[in-house]
């Protein structure tokens, strides 16, 4: 595996005055080798504005979410391939507010996973488990199933990437334990190995939920962590770029 990256999920945030300015801001402050490791991930809203700034960076972006149709008769969804078209290199697939808010089921994610692969892009698979998840044990299952289910039509020898989220993590200033976090990243991985023994390896694996300038160093630095998925501290260029570099003090 190599390098480590940061994707930052900006949510619905944003005006696209304001992601102008961040791009701009971006990429006069990270270094060339460092814009090859970020990502941002805008909502579909401000995703010209993020595209048309990034011209010409090493930074890449993505959707948070897509349909896995490219057209047609689908109100409100937003089209992979218009995506692709835009410049956009990846795209979140099941994040824990689109499964829980709006009752995105396993079998679509599939196709989501799949049609993104299939258009050269790549999904960024996110399985997470709940606060009762934990509390009753579940979490392996929880997380091994969410991932078997989400790649049940992938392709092994596409890209693909993973980020274990745990919910009761995310935007809540509780982030999981060193421990908790390698543990669930290890079963993560041995899940992928049974996916695809080839290129499992070269997966990587992101950790989210109140990743912070704080506390990133010390998560960098846990087996088979890839990089963060980063929410709330996403949203200032210099935040972003202080867990970056945090990162790779303990990586280098
Ligand atoms: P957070 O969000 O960093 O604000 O906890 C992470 C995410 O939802 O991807």
């Amino acid at each position: 595996m190599t390098g480590f990256f940061c994707a930052g999920n900006w949510k619905m945030n944003k005006t696209p005055e304001q992601a102008a300015q961040f791009v701009r801001q971006l990429k006069e402050s990270a270094t060339a080798e460092e814009q090859k490791h970020l990502v941002l991930l805008p909502t579909a809203l401000i995703a010209y504005e993020v595209a048309q700034g990034l011209k010409g960076s090493g930074v890449a972006w993505g959707g948070q979410n897509c349909y896995f149709e490219n057209s047609g008769a689908f109100t409100g969804e937003s089209s992979p391939s218009l995506m692709k078209e835009m410049g956009a290199k990846f795209c979140l697939v099941g994040h824990s507010e689109r499964r829980q808010i709006f009752a995105e089921p396993d079998d679509m994610l599939a196709k989501k996973t799949a049609a993104l692969q299939n258009l050269g892009m790549i999904p960024i698979v996110c399985v997470g488990e709940t606060q009762d998840d934990r509390r009753w044990n579940r979490t392996q299952e929880v997380i091994v199933r969410q991932t078997r289910l989400a790649l049940a039509s992938a392709d092994p020898s596409k890209p693909i990437w993973l980020a274990y989220e745990p919910v009761w993590a995310i935007g809540t200033g509780q982030v999981a334990t060193p421990e908790q976090v390698e543990e669930a990243h290890g079963i993560l991985r041995k899940a992928l190995k049974e996916w695809s023994a080839m290129t499992s390896d070269r997966i990587p694996i992101l950790y989210g939920g109140s990743v912070k300038a704080e506390n990133s160093a010390s998560l960098a630095a846990l087996n088979n962590v890839n990089g963060f998925l980063i929410g709330g501290a996403s949203l200032a260029v210099d935040d972003l770029l202080k867990i970056y570099r945090n990162s790779q003090t303990v990586r280098s």
